[in-house]
């Protein structure tokens, strides 16, 4: 399967960082990955002109669920795909647990994704006192469920594993434990989704850097990787992008 590699620049990004995504297109030109930067809504329209004819993507990191109407503040997917977008995080930890966002809604953006022909990139992951109390795979196989709408496939839906105590940490699961987890949302997405299940994009997200991520993308049912604080810097980036090949 294609490796999906995805960069979230989180609330971080001034006109200066598209310097970065210039960088970034110098140093993967032959890479055979798929590759997604999602800066702050602010840098969506700027960034797609620097990516044209390259094999690097343009995503968000949220959308609301609604086309239009009064929700101020809020950017729809169709505006996200109107600005040169092609791919939305959804339900991020930052965005379930800062702003409340419940299985429920997560679930209606990702339709909204879907609705305007753009791949959303589902995340889950559990907390850390979750895993403490060995309910790791019960969440996440619970959040995944819910968090799935109707009209899912390989084609527009990828799910990033995030445990939510790896995240910005330092810390990572060990493989055993990411192998764990991720064979659980494949078998959960064949489930759901027949045949497709099988080749839906699976990452993992969690303090992932140039140094880790080889023996992380060599685990089985390991589709690629979200990235946080390491997608900010190209040269960073690009360390992972060669990791996958
Ligand atoms: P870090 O790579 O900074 O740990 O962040 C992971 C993440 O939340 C990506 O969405």
């Amino acid at each position: 399967m294609k490796k999906l590699i995805a960069g979230n620049w989180k609330m971080n990004g001034l006109a200066s960082s598209l310097a970065e995504i210039v960088a970034l297109k110098g140093l993967t030109g032959s890479t055979a990955c798929d590759i997604v930067v999602c800066p702050p809504f602010t840098l969506i329209d700027r960034a797609v002109d620097q990516v044209e004819e390259t094999n690097i993507s343009i995503g968000a990191q949220d959308c609301h669920a609604k086309v239009s109407g009064a929700y101020t503040g809020d950017v729809s997917a169709e505006m996200l795909a109107d600005a040169g977008a092609r791919y939305v995080i959804v339900g991020h930890s930052e965005r379930r647990l800062d702003h409340g966002e419940d299985d429920e809604i997560v679930a209606a953006k990702t339709a909204a994704v879907h609705q305007a022909g753009l791949i959303a990139i589902v995340c889950v992951g559990e907390t850390q006192s979750e895993r403490n109390e060995g309910r790791a795979i019960e969440v996440v196989g619970e959040q995944l469920r819910g968090s799935i709408p109707a009209g899912a496939t390989a084609s527009n839906t990828a799910i990033a594993y995030e445990p939510v105590w790896a995240i910005g940490t330092g810390l990572v699961p060990t493989l055993e434990q990411i192998a764990e987890v991720h064979l659980s949302i494949r078998r959960l997405l064949v489930d759901a989704l027949g045949a497709d299940g099988r080749t839906v994009r699976i990452l993992y997200g969690g303090s992932v850097k140039a140094s880790n991520a080889g023996e992380i993308f060599s685990v089985a049912n390991v589709d690629g990787a979200l990235v946080g604080g390491a997608s900010l810097k190209a040269t960073d980036f690009a360390g992972i992008i060669s990791a996958a090949g």
